[in-house]
């Protein structure tokens, strides 16, 4: 099919629309206090430079796919639906259960999704916008009807606990929702997504792959864990994410001043507020949930948004924008009329 068969194909009338979420956070919250017993840092400094205050921290045999499941089973209540109905689970996350197969198809035995074909996406902490676009085009050419998408990530699972600039920042969560087509005007009005491959090595988990396999060597030399180079991400994260939601307006014809809540990738809380400043936005124009997460990675946008819906702090009819930006580079940006 030419690239303009593919474009015909696409029914611009018809729109994903979010019909149910749902979240699940571990149990064990890990404080700044506790991690002042583990490395060198203190609360003042974790608190002054990411804003967070804690994190929630997975039992030891609790797999992405089982967060993953709690938080899918929470959006089929949430929405009134049975597993059987889902067609497709997207699910996005950098700490997926193996290698293969895909954690989507943990999740879809864990939830008796029957009927779906399953999928994971990789896009680090850009997870939910690149997999809102997927569900979009799929909806929009018809083939699948009811999707899933589900984020999650086990972060404490390929933390260095002896690395003080990254250890203090993540967290263990999953989000999920479900989407079906609308003709109505609420719902997915429009997508923006981006990446940089140049700039991979900012932010990545160099062990483990084919370019360093599993080897003592590659454990010895702590591969296997995340590096971050925080400063250097830090100013592109508040550009790219301040780029996504501009251009994410632009494509469905709206502006800044359209926007009720501006729902950003929680990293750092510097980042958010510079982030809202650039675009004009007062503080309770832009939700922040990393206070008591830290950085979900791939379950960060969506447990946001989640939380914004289930708490009421978005109400039906406001222009939603979401911005998101992690590894790869990737970033994204999406609006949302509730
Ligand atoms: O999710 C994907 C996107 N993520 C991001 O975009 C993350 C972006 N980056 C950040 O959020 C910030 O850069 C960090 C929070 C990671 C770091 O904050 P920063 O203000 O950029 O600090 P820095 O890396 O420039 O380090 C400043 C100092 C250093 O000490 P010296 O060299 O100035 O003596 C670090 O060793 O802070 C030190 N430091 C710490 N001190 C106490 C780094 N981590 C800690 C710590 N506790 N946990």
């Amino acid at each position: 099919m030419s690239e303009e068969k593919v474009g015909e194909a696409m029914n611009k009338d018809i729109r994903a629309k979010i019909v149910g979420v749902g979240n699940y956070y571990p149990d064990k919250v890990l404080t700044n206090h506790d991690l002042e017993k583990m490395v060198d840092t203190s609360d003042e400094w974790i608190t002054t430079r990411t804003g967070i205050k804690e994190r929630r921290i997975a039992a030891e045999n609790e797999t992405t796919s089982d967060m993953a499941a709690r938080a899918a089973k929470n959006a089929m209540k949430n929405a009134g639906i049975e597993a059987s109905e889902i067609d497709l689970i997207i699910l996005a996350t950098v700490t997926p259960d193996m290698n293969f197969p895909s954690t989507a198809c943990f999740v879809q035995q864990k939830i008796k999704a029957i009927n779906a074909a399953a999928l994971d996406i990789s896009a680090a902490c850009s997870g939910f916008p690149y997999a809102l676009s997927i569900a979009q085009a799929y909806i929009q050419t018809g083939q699948f009807a009811t999707i899933m998408i589900v984020a999650a990530d086990k972060l404490s699972s390929i933390t260095d606990w002896e690395d003080k600039n990254t250890c203090v920042l993540f967290g263990d969560g999953a989000g999920a929702c479900i989407l079906r087509s609308t003709t109505s005007k609420n719902g997915l009005l429009s997508l923006y997504l981006g990446s940089d491959g140049r700039k991979s090595d900012l932010l990545c988990m160099p062990g483990g792959g084919s370019a360093n396999p599993i080897t003592h060597k590659m454990i010895d030399e702590r591969l296997h864990y995340v590096k971050m180079r925080g400063s250097e991400l830090f100013k592109i994260a508040i550009k790219k994410m301040v780029l996504s939601a501009e251009k994410a307006l632009e494509k469905c014809d709206m502006t800044i001043e359209d926007i009720d809540m501006l729902v950003p990738h929680q990293a750092n809380i510097r980042i958010i507020k510079a982030v809202g400043a650039r675009l004009n936005l007062k503080d309770e124009q832009v939700y922040t949930n990393l206070e008591k997460h830290g950085n979900l990675s791939a379950a960060s946008t969506i447990t946001a948004l989640n939380d914004a819906i289930l708490t009421k702090a978005v109400k039906e009819n406001d222009i939603i924008v979401l911005s998101a930006f992690g590894g790869g580079l990737t970033w994204g940006g999406a609006v949302i009329r509730w």
